[in-house]
């Protein structure tokens, strides 16, 4: 194997932009892609991203671009930091331009509205099912990662090969990858995750203590390893790093946009004001709709995940929310699953 690689990290965001720091401390050569170009100007003459991630120097040697084609044609690896609404848009243009042969890590946590689909099936729908895809997640704020603070991830495929090539490729010191192979619970627990930690946030919002918000982001586990088995996720996925981990960082972090969200409902906030005061995405409230249209079309039930697309789609009042909750028959805790019995497709 090569000592190093070509990156071009798709995406300037926080993520994408912390991404990118990772992969130079690594060794790799890094282009990183802006979608807009007035915004590419910035990045290049401040060398600061003082949108999506202040107080963070980009070093000279961070190539930024704002032409999709030469972004594609220099990675051996395409990194998509790209929010999921709007990533189909940006992988329709890549269509024409020379991805093959190139592995793709998606990073993006979210489920697309309307499709329902998660990030790599968006990718795999208009690229071509053979693609070599890795899913790269975690508990993994880009205002920690970018300044070196420990984090650990994980990267899945289907083909662990692929995983591997980018454990080997992205880690460093700071920076620890697992391995694994479950592709479908990774996406579904860095997405799902998003609309609990929403929750979580009404419970802060609302002034509640430490056992209300640890009860809810229990039963919201429950609810996530629910929604993710009935697609053929492995049971055990949503107890590792990009479950349970990403789920504890997202709800209690001072990072968290979802949390934040979550919060100023609570207060008894509009969701459209909290939401155009934000320049960064909240992944959480689409996800949200699209849990909703998968529970509507699969006959399914989670209750708290369905509050949550009540407060944000229906202004449900949270206070309401909180009686409706806590008025439902409390049932077996675990019973839906027997986890020694679970084979993964
Ligand atoms: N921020 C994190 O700590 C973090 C960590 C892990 C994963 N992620 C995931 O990575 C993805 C990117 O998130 P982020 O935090 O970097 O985003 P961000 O909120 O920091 O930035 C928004 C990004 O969306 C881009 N954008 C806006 N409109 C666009 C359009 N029409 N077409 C293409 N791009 C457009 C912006 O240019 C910018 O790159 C998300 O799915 C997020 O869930 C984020």
């Amino acid at each position: 194997m090569p000592k190093n690689i070509k990156v071009s990290v798709l995406g300037d965001g926080g993520w994408g932009t912390a991404l990118a720091l990772v992969n130079l401390r690594c060794g790799n050569e890094v282009m990183l892609w802006s979608a807009f170009a007035d915004y590419e100007k910035i990045l290049q003459e401040g060398r600061e991203n003082v949108k999506f991630l202040p107080g963070v120097k980009l070093p000279t040697d961070l190539r930024i671009t704002s032409d999709l084609k030469e972004a594609v044609d220099f990675g051996d690896v395409l990194v998509l930091a790209i929010p999921s609404q709007y990533l189909r848009d940006v992988i329709f243009r890549i269509q024409s331009f020379s991805y093959q042969g190139k592995i793709l890590v998606s990073t993006a946590k979210g489920i697309e509205k309307k499709t329902c689909l998660r990030p790599s099936e968006i990718i795999r729908s208009v690229l071509g099912e053979d693609l070599p895809i890795v899913v790269l997640s975690g508990p993994s704020h880009a205002e920690e990662v970018a300044r070196k603070i420990p984090t650990l991830t994980v990267a899945a495929s289907g083909n662990l090969k692929h995983a591997q090539y980018v454990q080997e490729y992205f880690r460093d010191p700071q920076f620890r990858i697992y391995v694994q192979k479950d592709l479908t619970g990774v996406e579904f627990g860095g997405a799902l995750k998003n609309v609990i930690a929403i929750a979580a946030g009404v419970c802060d919002g609302l002034q509640f203590g430490d056992n209300t918000k640890s009860g809810l982001i229990t039963r919201g586990l429950y609810e996530i390893v629910r929604l993710g088995v009935k697609h053929g996720a492995n049971p055990n996925t949503f107890f590792g790093l990009s479950g349970i981990g990403d789920l504890i960082t997202t709800c209690f972090s001072k990072h968290g946009r979802n949390l934040h969200v979550g919060r100023e409902l609570g207060k008894g906030r509009k969701i459209k004001d909290i939401l155009g005061e934000m320049a960064m995405v909240a992944e959480g409230v689409d996800t949200s709709l699209s849990v909703h249209q998968l529970c509507e079309r699969e006959a399914l039930q989670l209750p708290i995940m369905g509050e949550v697309y009540q407060m944000l789609f229906h202004d449900k009042d949270p206070g309401e929310v909180v009686e409706t909750l806590l008025s439902r028959t409390p049932f077996e805790e675990w019973k839906a699953f027997d986890f020694s019995s679970f084979q993964p497709k």
